[in-house]
């Protein structure tokens, strides 16, 4: 009787395992692997901008304040990027000559706004909102990294799905007072655990709904 496997069917069969493996394992790559990536997410990569604005000088080296130029960022979902008139309340009396300043006095002087380059950019069927982040303890630090060490911005985290979830699913891992929510370096006076229950309590943190698809995707 012929065997009902050939040597030849042995072998294919054998390469057709592997090839399928191989498949998977190609295919798991791109899905899983490949977005994760910086060159996808972005994270840790400057963004070049029309004008080579530096948060380390003007926060840590000039001491201006975040809400000075993000003022949204307590009311409202958005925390907004400062219209040019704000750059020139100082920019009409230091470095009015500046080279690198140019496109600011041309976008003011046409009431052209300032084309900034996105650093962050999240799909529209997510939905964000900074006031609530703010008025429950969680401070830019937390998602947006040093910003006073940035010469120019970059992403500190890839803001992904992953990313809130990591948090929403253990808030109390990252709740701070108010008052430390402009803080840059900040660290607890007691362990977080004790500092996170807290202020769970104190500020009404209601962790229930915090992973539910319809939190974010409206
Ligand atoms: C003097 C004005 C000014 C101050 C003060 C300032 N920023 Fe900005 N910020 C800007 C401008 C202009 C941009 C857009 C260009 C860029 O991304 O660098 C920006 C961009 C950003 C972005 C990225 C926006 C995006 O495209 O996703 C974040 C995050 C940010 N700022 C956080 C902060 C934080 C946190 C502070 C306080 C520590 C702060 N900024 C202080 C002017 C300012
Ligand atoms: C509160 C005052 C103030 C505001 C507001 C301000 N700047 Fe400046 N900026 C300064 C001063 C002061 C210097 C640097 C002077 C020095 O060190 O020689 C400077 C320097 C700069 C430089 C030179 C490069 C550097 O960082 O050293 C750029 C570019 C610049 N600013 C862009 C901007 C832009 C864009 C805005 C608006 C989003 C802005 N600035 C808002 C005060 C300000
Ligand atoms: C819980 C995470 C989180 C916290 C806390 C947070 N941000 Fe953001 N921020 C984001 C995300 C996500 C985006 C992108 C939003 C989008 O693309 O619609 C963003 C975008 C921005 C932008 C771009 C303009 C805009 O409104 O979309 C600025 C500026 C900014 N954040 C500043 C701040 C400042 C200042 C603070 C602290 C007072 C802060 N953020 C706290 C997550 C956060
Ligand atoms: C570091 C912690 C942290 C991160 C990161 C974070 N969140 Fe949150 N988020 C919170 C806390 C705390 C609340 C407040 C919960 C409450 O009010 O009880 C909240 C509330 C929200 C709410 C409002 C929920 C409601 O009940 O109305 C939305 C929407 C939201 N987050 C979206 C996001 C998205 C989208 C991201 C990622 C881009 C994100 N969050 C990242 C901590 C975080
Ligand atoms: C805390 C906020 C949050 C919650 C809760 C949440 N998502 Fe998302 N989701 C996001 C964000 C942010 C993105 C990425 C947006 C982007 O890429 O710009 C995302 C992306 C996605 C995507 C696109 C694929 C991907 O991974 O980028 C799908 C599908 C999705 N979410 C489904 C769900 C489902 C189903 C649930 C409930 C089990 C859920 N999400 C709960 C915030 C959330």
């Amino acid at each position: 009787m012929r065997p009902l496997f050939s040597p030849i069917h042995n072998y294919l069969a054998k390469y057709s395992i592997a090839g399928g493996g191989l498949l998977v394992l190609t295919l798991l790559t791109l899905v899983l692997i490949f977005p994760r990536t910086s060159h996808i997410t972005r994270v840790g990569v400057a963004v070049s901008q029309p004008v080579p604005f530096s948060h380390k000088h003007h926060v840590s080296g000039l001491g201006i304040e975040c809400m000075y130029c993000h003022s949204g960022v307590e009311e409202s979902p958005y925390a907004g990027v400062p219209a040019t008139k704000v750059c020139m309340t100082c920019h009409s009396q230091v470095w009015t000559n500046a080279e690198i300043l140019q496109p600011i006095r041309t976008s003011f002087a046409t009431e052209t706004p300032m084309k900034w380059n996105r650093v962050h950019d999240l799909g529209k069927f997510a939905y964000f909102d900074h006031s609530i982040h703010i008025a429950k303890g969680v401070g830019c630090e937390s998602c947006h990294g040093r910003v006073d060490t940035m010469p120019l911005m970059w992403k500190e985290k890839p803001m992904q799905m992953r990313t809130c979830l990591e948090c929403h699913r253990n808030p109390e891992q990252h709740l701070r007072p108010k008052s430390e929510i402009f803080t840059f370096g900040y660290k607890p006076d007691e362990p977080q655990e004790v500092v996170g229950k807290r202020l769970m309590q104190e500020y009404g943190v209601q962790p229930y709904n915090l992973q539910n698809c319809s939190t974010c995707h409206r």
